[in-house]
């Protein structure tokens, strides 16, 4: 677990909060940490894809469990982003499958492309590489993940396809 404490705006909308109210409403009244995954996939998103340990502090608050019970979660898996991360974060399966068919080597290339190792930010703050555990597409490796979508059977021409289509503001993260 890292310890530096990055700072971020909280800004817990109204919306956001009934939204959160929304999937409370799914569990009983004193089981609140029952919704915390998707609270937390709620929270993230509607702060630039990170969560702060003063948010995670936030949603405890809320969810009225001890923070520990959040940090816990947040740090087990890799969908939550512990600190700032690019605008674009390029999330590549680095298990079995992936890998025998030439995930590391990828990674490699991008790394070196875009300037960063694994787990690093560009200083402009658009890209984030990082090396993920098997998402369940094995059958169209090598994949990653970017923002809600996976891109499939990738090679370098693909990712430098991928990087420039991000430059020029032409990638879509989300599907809601
Ligand atoms: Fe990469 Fe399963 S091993 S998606």
């Amino acid at each position: 677990m890292e310890h530096k404490r990055y700072k971020q705006e909280i800004n817990i909308t109204e919306s956001l909060m009934n939204r959160i109210n929304e999937l409370l409403s799914h569990y009983p009244a004193d089981k609140k940490k029952s919704a915390l995954l998707p609270v937390l996939h709620e929270v993230q998103d509607a702060h630039d894809n990170w969560l702060s340990y003063d948010l995670m502090d936030k949603v405890a608050e809320i969810l009225e469990i001890l923070p520990i019970e959040v940090y816990e979660v947040v740090t087990f898996y890799t969908m939550f982003n512990q600190k700032p991360i690019g605008k674009y974060m390029f999330e590549f399966c680095q298990t079995s499958c992936c890998c025998l068919n030439g995930a590391e080597n990828l990674m490699d290339y991008t790394s070196e492309k875009l300037g960063i190792k694994m787990g690093e930010t560009t200083a402009d703050g658009m890209f984030t590489i990082a090396g993920v555990e098997c998402l369940g597409a094995c059958g169209y490796a090598p994949m990653m993940q970017l923002g809600d979508f996976y891109k499939e059977h990738l090679n370098e021409e693909k990712i430098d396809q991928l990087i420039e289509d991000c430059k020029a503001n032409k990638i879509i993260l989300h599907d809601k």
